[in-house]
């Protein structure tokens, strides 16, 4: 077994945008940090449309990860200056808001009962009639029964987004280990680093595991701090406005059709995600013809001039799904070994909450308060005293 002589004092396992937030925030506090990841900035941030959706993507049940959600929408202008002023590189950041509208009278009727929701926990959000929806965006289908306009959820480039905190790692001293975690280290019950696919050992003071989907799959992770993460598949079509048709759609659109959720987040660039589709389908990452099916029907429903444009892309990724929807942050039951992971619909999102969460209990042992509640504590695998309580439970 190779060994390297030098000790990280926190590796980070997973270089998505999770790990790599993470590992950035830690190297600006000083803590000489590494990264294993075959593909830093790969991961669910190439596939995802990077919507900040906080407000309409808020369901009924999941107002404590609401808290969490608009604790890092707020931080979203500061924190893309700052990554942007680190990097010189561009993220795609657009503040043009969003619209989710409803095709028929069930969908005004759950529109109604989102938008109540919304009123009742403090959010702006502003009921517009199908008329006003089509004078905002004159692509809307005749249809459109009404919608909601929500100006404060905005989108970001999620590749640009992964490629910059890479470029921030490695500005901040952060080591890259472009190979694959393969089993933690675990000395005198406490983690002390990993071995790597090429046999390398890695030592470590602290251990990140953020690896997405993958997060419960490193060997060497005792039974019982296993992360409860599963992969839930979501395909994404990437479309091009050609620049004759520009401005296509000035803000995202979205709506729930036929029980499926399909947004389009139109670029600056001209490029127009549509997703995604959520499938419980395990580690499968085909694109399937019913899957861009389904996805270019419902879009066709809302925008039909989505089928003069060149479709470019289609691709599947994995995102991170938890039990009760809400990430897993903090340490674990094993000294040494914390989390990061979980995010499932809102990694995007939480990224700059979760780069101050991680640096904040590596820094101090505690999560701030805003982060409590999604201790790993609460399904077992945190320490004892941390929360155990559902994060989604509150009623409203
Ligand atoms: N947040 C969008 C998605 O997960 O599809």
């Amino acid at each position: 077994m190779a060994l390297v002589p030098d000790t990280a004092d926190v590796l980070v396992v997973g270089g998505g945008i999770i790990g790599l937030v993470t590992a950035w925030r830690a190297a600006q506090h000083g803590f000489a940090t590494a990264v294993v990841d075959p593909e830093p900035g790969g991961g669910a941030a190439q596939v995802a449309a990077g919507m900040l959706a906080a407000v309409t993507e808020l369901h009924h049940g999941e107002q404590t990860l609401l808290g969490l959600n608009l604790a890092s929408a707020e931080r979203y202008p500061d924190f893309a200056a700052e990554l942007t002023g680190a990097t010189g590189l561009d993220l795609g950041y657009r503040r043009s808001g969003t619209l989710a509208v409803a095709l028929d009278a069930d969908d005004r009727a759950h529109m109604r009962e989102l938008h109540a929701l919304q009123r009742r926990s403090g959010l702006d959000s502003e009921w517009l009639s199908g008329r006003e929806c089509r004078r905002l965006e004159p692509m809307l289908a005749p249809g459109v029964r009404g919608g909601l306009r929500v100006d404060g959820d905005h989108q970001i480039d999620p590749r640009r987004l992964a490629a910059a905190l890479v470029t921030a790692c490695e500005r901040a001293g952060v080591v890259l280990h472009r190979t694959w975690a393969q089993r933690l280290t675990v000395l005198r019950d406490r983690a002390a680093g990993v071995v790597t696919a090429d046999g390398t050992a890695l030592a470590a003071g602290r251990v990140v595991l953020a690896a997405g989907s993958l997060s419960g799959r490193l060997a060497g992770v005792p039974d019982d701090v296993v992360p409860p993460v599963r992969p839930v598949k979501g395909q994404v079509l990437r479309l091009t406005v050609p620049k004759r048709y520009a401005p296509f759609l000035s803000r995202t659109v979205r709506a729930v059709v036929r029980g499926s959720q399909v947004y389009l987040v139109p670029r600056e660039s001209g490029e127009l995600v549509v997703g995604a589709t959520s499938e419980e389908l395990g580690w499968d990452t085909t694109v399937t013809a019913g899957g861009v099916y389904e996805l270019l029907r419902d879009a066709h429903e809302l925008v039909p001039g989505i089928t003069e444009l060149p479709l470019t892309e289609t691709r599947a990724g994995l995102r991170p799904g938890s039990p009760d929807n809400a990430p897993l942050l903090g340490p674990t039951v094993l000294d040494g070994l914390l989390l990061a992971t979980g995010h499932y619909r809102n990694g995007v999102l939480l990224t700059p909450v979760t780069g101050d969460a991680m640096a904040h209990v590596l820094t101090t042992g505690e999560l701030p308060d805003v982060a409590r509640p999604f201790s790993p504590g609460r399904f077992g695998q945190g320490p004892a005293g941390a929360a155990r309580t559902n994060p989604t439970e509150q009623p409203v």
